[in-house]
């Protein structure tokens, strides 16, 4: 990538195409172009078309799509499996018509089995069923990866990358209660106990199911370094994470340290627990040479600064 080339960051205002946006910045790319959903709806063809045909982008973020917590996805599975797979579909078929030369599409680790063995490698997708509550969003993802790699084949080019980035998080995530992931949820809900002095917090689950995050810029950097070195790839899926998983427990009080909330936490057992672990091996992407350099406390610091300069930004984006 030169640092005029242009460079087409879908989703520029969300948790990841905001962290790309200002990754891309300040390394000094010039040529980015950014549009809102209302200037351009991924999900029609048409304006796809016409979108790429008069702004030829030579490199592509594809960093829009529909995203949210337990609650969207069993409540709109049809939805997010509409969405995600025209906004796809439309942006590879535009992006091989209008010679991109290089494409990052973001697949999740929801792809995997429920049953996965630990750690995740890349080679157990589709090797058994997926969690039922996600269902429609992952089989959107799945056919994303799978796309990138039909394309690839088809036309003999290495434009399609694909990259699955475990849970992230930091500043623009979504603060809704019930649309967000865990930690945009669990900030918010230790920042209100603490403004309304409760003196207990009440959480789902047992607090043992272990997850990893990683922060929002790390998957910027891993996507930009992915663009420069993509001739190192192969026609197949990278997991992107950082190796270290926490329990639900251990990451309350690491929020709850960082909120200044000193109640108690309760943990609600008659909720469901989901699966024990979910941790990535990310050892084919981190050979190439990219590693992570966010730790949760920092990462988790500027997600709560970001939040409570923005907090009724953050309620309008939940609304
Ligand atoms: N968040 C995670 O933990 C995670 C993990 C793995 C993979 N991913 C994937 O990474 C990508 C980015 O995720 P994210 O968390 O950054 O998402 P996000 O914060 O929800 O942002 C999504 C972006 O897509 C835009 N968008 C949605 N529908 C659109 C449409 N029809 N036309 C144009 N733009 C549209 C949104 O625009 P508006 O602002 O107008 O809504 C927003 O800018 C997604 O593909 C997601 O599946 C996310």
């Amino acid at each position: 990538m030169l640092k005029d080339s242009r460079i087409y960051v879908a989703g520029h205002t969300g948790l990841l195409g905001s962290a790309l946006t200002k990754k891309l910045k300040s390394n000094g790319y010039t040529g980015i172009i950014s549009k809102t959903r209302n200037e351009l709806d991924l999900t029609s063809q048409s304006e796809v078309n016409d979108f790429f045909k008069n702004e030829q982008p030579d490199y592509v973020f594809l960093a829009a799509g529909l995203t949210g917590g337990i609650i969207a996805n069993r409540t709109y599975p049809a939805t997010f499996l509409h969405t995600n797979v025209s906004i796809q579909d439309n942006v590879f078929d535009a992006a091989k018509k209008y010679n991109v030369k290089h494409l990052v599409f973001y697949g999740s680790s929801c792809v995997y089995p429920i049953n996965c063995p630990q750690l995740m490698k890349e080679e157990h997708l589709m090797t058994g069923m997926i969690e039922e509550t996600s269902e429609a969003y992952a089989i959107a993802k799945t056919t994303g990866i799978i796309g990138c790699k039909s394309y690839n084949y088809q036309f003999n080019t290495n434009c399609f990358i694909s990259l699955i980035p475990n849970s992230m998080y930091g500043p623009n995530d979504n603060f809704d209660l019930e649309k967000s992931h865990v930690l945009s949820a669990l900030i918010r809900k230790f920042h209100e106990a603490k403004m309304e002095g409760k003196e207990s917090i009440t959480l789902w689950g047992s607090g043992n199911p272990r997850r990893e995050f990683i922060f929002c810029e790390d998957v910027a950097e891993a996507s930009i370094f992915a663009m420069k070195n993509a001739e190192k790839l192969q026609n197949t899926h990278y997991n992107i994470g950082t190796g270290v998983d926490y329990s639900i427990k251990e990451l309350a009080m690491i929020i709850s340290r960082i909120v200044g909330y000193s109640g108690e936490i309760k943990w609600d057992r008659t909720k469901p627990d989901g699966a024990p672990r979910k941790l990535l091996d990310s050892s084919k992407f981190l050979n190439l040479g990219w590693k992570p350099y966010t730790n949760i406390e920092d990462g988790l610091k500027v997600t709560y600064e970001w939040y409570l300069n923005n907090i009724t930004i953050a309620k309008e984006i939940a609304c």
